[in-house]
């Protein structure tokens, strides 16, 4: 049986910003069932990742079979909750970075799976040291993606 995360297969990796469209006070809610449906749908297609969420973007990292991914991104091209969707990577790797992950949340407000933390404008994993060095690596990439934006 093959786990998400578990074949050692090569592995296509996805990275893109997009400009949420949420309004400030539906964000809550509309992020939960963001997270539900990613959750569930990316188990089934053994897709792992993680979404950063900041006051006004997405940065997201999609992981999986080349044609899963890539469908999968299309998929969320069309969703109206956000727009200006920008692809910055594709590479393939030799493992997933967030294996664990079907989608992990990385925000400083809510029940973040990877909480961050800002002072003084510099956005940082509360917990680094749970981190692997790739994870550190991509997720200092994702938030390279949206410069100051608050978190
Ligand atoms: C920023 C953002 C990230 C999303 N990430 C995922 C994801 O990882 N997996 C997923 O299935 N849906 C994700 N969605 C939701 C999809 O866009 C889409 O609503 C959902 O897959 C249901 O698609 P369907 O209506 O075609 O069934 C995301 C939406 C947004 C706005």
């Amino acid at each position: 049986m093959t786990e998400p995360g578990g074949d050692t297969s090569s592995v296509f990796q996805l990275l893109y910003s997009s400009h949420s469209r949420i309004p400030r006070p539906d964000r809550p809610t509309v992020l939960a069932e963001i997270f539900s449906t990613a959750r569930s749908h990316n188990k089934g297609a053994e897709i792992t990742g993680a979404l950063l969420i900041t006051d006004h973007y997405f940065v997201q990292v999609l992981e999986g079979v080349q044609d899963a991914v890539e469908g999968l991104y299309a998929r969320i091209g069309e969703d109206p909750r956000h727009e200006q969707l920008t692809i910055l990577e594709t590479r393939t790797v030799d493992a997933r970075v967030f294996p664990h992950w079907s989608m992990a949340q990385v925000s400083s407000v809510g029940h973040a799976d990877i909480p961050l933390h800002v002072t003084q404008g510099v956005i940082a994993p509360k917990s680094p040291q749970h981190l692997t060095t790739e994870q550190r690596n991509l997720l200092t990439t994702m938030r390279n993606a949206i410069g100051a934006d608050t978190v």
